[in-house]
């Protein structure tokens, strides 16, 4: 497979970006000493601190992704905006919090990242959430990086193809965090199986996949290869491991494994799967669309119940298959899951 090749993988499994914590650059030596590779996630942070993580990976392999939100906003209504912080008001005053007062529309530090990893590049870099410019593309290959884009249909396989990136990362609505479609107004109305997805994708694209969403078994990732995919993408699986820098509060509640899984966008403006709790049940039906101004108006609310060990009022993003999550080594769990291959 020449995917393989390019992404320089012995094992086809990919330690996949989670942005807010869980990747760290421990987590994605760990995936390369596994055979596999890691990407760090860029989201949330700035371009001064994603250099410092990936010199902190450099130090042990030069094997590694980086991921970026591409910039793709949705702007709130600002109507919208301001009844749904009204809403949030009870809870941020018990927890001693000020949400903003006007939505924050920015672009997640965009240009500096693209500067970083056009001046400093990295073997991989891949996109969720919309995507990039061409110039900002025809730039990455420029240095050398082998692109990948997060699609979620047939349609936004056809759209990435057309851009000009390399490989595909097909994520079905099983996976964990954030949904990477590009029209988080109109999400593709079906939530297809992984099978179904990869089998609509390929039809539509030739390039090379990498398939993702509630895979977290040998069997999950046979199933996904014979399925014509050339890798798999993982991450609900690899949160409990040491490697990963999953919060306390999170990890009771993986561990616990008696929550079922939800998309919701209640936190963020976009759907992306958790593990349901309070915050869910009070404000997933009165949440517009709108991101990242909904990510940061819920914010405050979420750090403060975070830092309490308060798992009621934060994302616990977790896929469908987070009970299969398990504390041991991330190079064991991603060894396990190459196993029937
Ligand atoms: C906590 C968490 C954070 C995530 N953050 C990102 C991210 O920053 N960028 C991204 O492209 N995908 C992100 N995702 C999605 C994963 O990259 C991947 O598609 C997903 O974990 C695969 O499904 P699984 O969780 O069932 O294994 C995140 C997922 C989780 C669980």
């Amino acid at each position: 497979m020449p995917l393989l090749s390019e992404l320089g993988l012995s094992v086809p499994i990919v330690a996949a970006p989670m942005a807010g914590g869980p990747t760290t650059p421990e987590l994605v030596v760990a995936a390369d000493r596994a055979g596999g590779i890691g990407f760090l996630a860029a989201g949330y942070l700035s371009a001064e601190a994603l250099k410092t993580k990936i010199g902190a990976v450099r130090r042990q392999t030069s094997h590694l992704g980086v991921n970026l939100f591409a910039p793709n906003p949705v702007p709130v209504d600002r109507t919208a905006y301001r009844a749904y912080r009204e809403r949030l008001r009870a809870d941020a005053d018990r927890l001693g919090v000020v949400l903003p007062e006007d939505p924050v529309e920015d672009d997640d530090g965009w240009r500096d990242k693209v500067d970083l990893l056009t001046d400093a590049p990295v073997p991989v870099v891949s996109f969720t959430f919309g995507v990039a410019e061409r110039a900002v593309l025809d730039a990455l290959h420029a240095v050398g990086s082998v692109l990948v884009q997060t699609v979620t249909s047939a349609d936004e396989a056809r759209l990435a193809e057309a851009a000009g990136v390399d490989a595909l990362a097909v994520q079905s609505s099983a996976a964990g965090g954030h949904w990477g479609t590009l029209t988080p107004s109109e999400p593709p109305s079906s939530h297809a199986g992984l099978g179904r997805l990869l089998a609509e994708v390929s039809a539509s694209s030739e390039l090379p996949i990498i398939a993702a969403g509630g895979i977290a078994d040998a069997a999950t990732v046979r199933a996904a290869l014979t399925a014509g995919s050339a890798a798999v993408a993982v991450g609900t699986v690899l949160m409990l491991s040491p490697e990963a820098g999953t919060s306390d509060t999170h990890r009771a509640a993986l561990s616990a494994g008696d929550r079922i899984t939800v998309v919701t966008r209640a936190f963020s403006g976009r759907p992306a799967r958790g593990l349901r709790n309070a915050f869910i049940d009070r404000y997933d039906a009165v949440a517009p669309l709108g991101y990242p101004a909904l990510h940061h108006l819920t914010s405050p609310v979420r750090r403060a119940a975070a830092a309490a060990g308060d798992p009621e009022l934060v994302h616990l993003w977790a896929g469908t298959g987070y009970r299969a999550a398990t504390t041991d080594p991330a190079e064991t769990i991603m060894r396990q899951l190459a196993a029937q291959l």
